[in-house]
């Protein structure tokens, strides 16, 4: 049996591997030199092209691009109107983006458990939890694979709450044959460097609803409007505007914008080999019986952002910790998508304690995220495979 590079034995490669990388070609750069060169660097042409791209992509009838997917869910919340002594249910097993929205709002982020095997929000956990309070379900696209989308939106419309859909992970998803981005109340964006596609930052939120539009737009630049039909008082001339709210300064660059609408071209692509690498990561390790292969939806058709490596540590003689060693140790460095979000320490000091959700604090015991990204040769994935096969066959019990 071939030893582990963390016993003594000889690494499956020589380079090191990381779980995600940016894929920028010549029309990335020339997009971005182009805005450079160009009269606007942000509030240009750039942004309503890409929130035209962003609709037609996804069907949305709004796109409002921003300055990052955190800054799209506070646009979000905000625009759903959540505010003090109102309750947000979202999962543990996210970026805290997806829970420190409420707290911007000054309400309480409540958490409901995954389902084990798909990872996502089991929406009878979201059932469980719905109170009063509760105004808006932040659902999240874990790894890319959609939500169930119709049991969620039946069970907050029928109850007068927003479905918030944090797609950070999912664009170039479909469910139900529509893409992501046009099915929930709001759908959020992330271009983030390891997403799918990126503007090195960036954001958006969209929608089907002109009056969650009116309040994004608004929200995004600091409350201020030239919408005559918006202003309170008598314009002063051509150069007059309003501050009617309290908003923020999340606008995007061209920069980014422009970036962000290169990639889209490359969409597709992308999608695709990430749909190769993943069917044989699936494929390998669903031979492998100390691992979990991660369930999806059959709603779902789905371009994965994280690809889940889940062990058994009951079948392996050591544990998560060892395992993530052992394969940096074999050059492939993996990462943990997520620290569940109420273990962080500030939300300890709100008071949520370990236990709140067993089947997500499970998960988080298990799992580390491999390699996925587009440039990723057919050799890189086999490497991967042939590490995990390595330590699964060393460890067996
Ligand atoms: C699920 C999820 N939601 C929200 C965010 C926040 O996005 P950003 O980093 O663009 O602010 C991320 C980013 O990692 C994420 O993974």
């Amino acid at each position: 049996m071939e030893k582990p590079a963390i016993e003594g034995g000889i690494p499956v490669r020589d380079t090191k591997l990381f779980y995600g990388h940016q894929y920028i070609d010549d029309a990335d750069i020339k997009a971005v030199t182009d805005v450079l060169r160009s009269d606007f660097l942000t509030c240009g042409p750039q942004i309503g092209n890409l929130e035209k791209r962003l609709c037609e992509l996804t069907g949305a009838k709004y796109a409002v691009v921003c300055s990052n997917g955190t800054a799209a869910l506070h646009m979000a919340c905000q625009a759903a109107g959540i505010g003090k002594g109102d309750e947000l249910i979202t999962t543990p097993i996210t970026f805290a983006a997806s829970a420190n929205c409420a707290l911007y709002c000054g309400a309480t982020p409540v958490f409901a458990d995954i389902n084990p095997e798909t990872y996502n929000i089991d929406p009878a956990c979201v059932e469980a939890k719905i109170t009063e309070h509760t105004k808006a379900v932040v659902a999240v696209d874990y790894t890319g694979q959609a939500v169930e989308l119709k049991d969620l939106l039946k069970m907050c419309h029928e109850r007068g709450i927003t479905l918030i859909e944090d797609g950070a992970h999912s664009i170039g998803t479909l469910y139900d044959g529509r893409p992501v981005g046009s099915i929930a109340d709001m759908t959020t964006f992330s271009f983030h460097p390891v997403k799918t596609v990126t503007g090195g930052e960036g954001g958006a939120v969209l929608t089907n609803d002109p009056k969650l539009y009116q309040r994004l737009k608004l929200f995004q630049t600091h409350g201020i409007t030239r919408e005559p039909q918006l202003l309170q008082h008598e314009a002063h001339g051509s150069w007059y505007y309003e501050q009617i709210e309290l908003g923020m300064n999340y606008r995007m660059t061209d920069m980014q914008a422009a970036l962000i609408s290169s990639q889209l071209d490359k969409l597709p692509m992308f999608s695709r080999r990430r749909k190769e690498i993943v069917a044989k990561y699936d494929q390998a390790f669903l031979q492998i019986p100390e691992l979990f292969v991660q369930k999806e939806i059959p709603e779902s058709d789905t371009t994965r952002h994280l690809y889940i490596l889940r062990i058994r540590p009951e079948k392996l003689t050591i544990d998560r910790k060892k395992f993530f060693e052992a394969m940096a140790a074999e050059n492939i460095c993996c990462n943990v998508h997520y620290i569940p979000v109420y273990y962080h320490p500030y939300y300890e000091k709100l008071g949520y304690e370990k236990g709140l959700c067993p089947h997500a604090e499970k998960l988080y015991s298990e799992i580390m995220s491999l390699p996925l990204y587009y440039s990723l040769t057919d050799q890189d994935v086999e490497d991967v495979i042939a590490a995990v096969r390595k330590l699964c066959e060393y460890y067996r019990k």
